[in-house]
């Protein structure tokens, strides 16, 4: 039977990327035809490997992957944030057990173009990390807004600082060109911002409680990874620290697309500054004033930006989802829970 969400997830997978994909692959409702991955938190090459393996652990070896652009559209590369995610982006696994599924050979942003044109109206894009595929597929097919149901995306902020700098947020600021392209294409989207996602904190011991009940490899992956990832906010935030967690990030994507009665959103016309200090800064003309300006013209599009969000009904929903057996009980055959 047809799940009501159909979903490309495009990911820089990253600990909040493996916790938002295992909450897709365990939401009765969402669909996931394929990962489409980019550098971001990791090198392209080790999104796509951790894609690749985080599907596989989970028993879903067979959804697509494929591997995206390796780089920002115009400005220079920054090296990988190794002390949020890890250098391999899961927290340092110590061992990874081994899979034979191996990366669709197509360009992430040509699966996303083939996948649209086959299902039109159909698929919803959840793109959680540097927007480049995005706009790669924009520019292989121009129709691709039309082609789309809806876009989600994990990334930018409107009120609340940035965590790159007091302005931008980590995704937007990795390729402002290409999120200034998607922004302002013309599709129906929703920006999950910093405004949310930092307001939803999730402790490591809801992933310990999960792995617990849940005992499959693919829990004790992503209690791993959290753990590492709560140490730096946990560093970061005193009040993070007091219950050692994170912030939810690229779940909250995915929430908004089960649960958008959850979030508060406004609308609005979105840019993105593209260099300067403010390199990375999504500005959104909230009220429709016709400022001297150019650039927020009425040829920009409206998105939405979600502004307030339920905190601690993200939190059940997340838990309730990942506490249901949607993992097949025990380890693939082989294979160790100890990580
Ligand atoms: C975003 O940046 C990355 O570190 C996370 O995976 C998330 O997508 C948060 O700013
Ligand atoms: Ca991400």
């Amino acid at each position: 039977m047809t799940r009501p969400f159909q979903v490309i997830y495009d990911t820089d997978p990253g600990v909040d990327d493996a916790m938002a994909l295992y909450y897709a692959l365990a939401h009765p409702d969402i669909e996931v035809l394929g990962i489409t991955t980019t550098f971001g938190n990791v090198r392209v090459e080790q999104a796509a490997a951790n894609a690749l393996y985080l599907s596989a652990l989970a028993g879903q070896g067979h959804i697509p992957v494929t591997q995206g652009v390796a780089t920002p559209l115009h400005k220079a590369s920054e090296a990988p944030p190794a002390s949020i995610h890890g250098a391999d982006g899961l927290g340092n696994l110590p061992n990874r057990v081994a899979f034979d599924n191996r990366l669709d050979p197509r360009s992430s942003a040509q699966f996303i173009v083939d996948m649209a044109r086959a299902r039109p109206g159909k698929i919803t894009l959840v793109a959680v990390g540097p927007l480049g595929n995005l706009a790669a597929a924009l520019r292989l097919e121009p129709r691709l807004p039309q082609l789309i149901r809806k876009v989600i995306l994990m990334g930018g902020t409107v009120l609340e600082p940035g965590n790159v700098s007091p302005v931008a947020e980590a995704n937007i600021w990795n390729d402002p060109h290409s999120a200034d392209l998607v922004f302002g294409a013309g599709w129906k989207l929703t920006m999950v911002g910093l405004d949310v996602t930092h307001q939803v904190i999730l402790p490591v011991a809801l992933f310990r409680k999960i792995a617990a009940q849940q005992r499959h490899c693919a829990t004790d992956t992503l209690l791993h990874a959290v753990n590492f990832y709560a140490d730096f906010y946990s560093g970061l935030y005193p009040h993070v620290a007091t219950v050692h967690g994170c912030f939810g990030h690229d779940v909250l994507a995915f929430i908004y697309l089960t649960n958008p009665e959850f979030f508060v959103c406004e609308s609005g016309r979105m840019r993105v500054a593209v260099d300067g200090l403010a390199q990375g800064q999504t500005m959104l003309r909230r009220k429709p004033i016709n400022y001297p300006q150019a650039g927020w013209d009425d040829n920009v599009p409206e998105v939405h930006a979600c502004m307030e969000v339920q905190a601690e009904a993200c939190k059940q929903v997340l838990e309730h989802t990942l506490m249901a057996p949607w993992l097949n009980t025990g380890a693939p055959s082989g294979q160790s829970h100890e990580l």
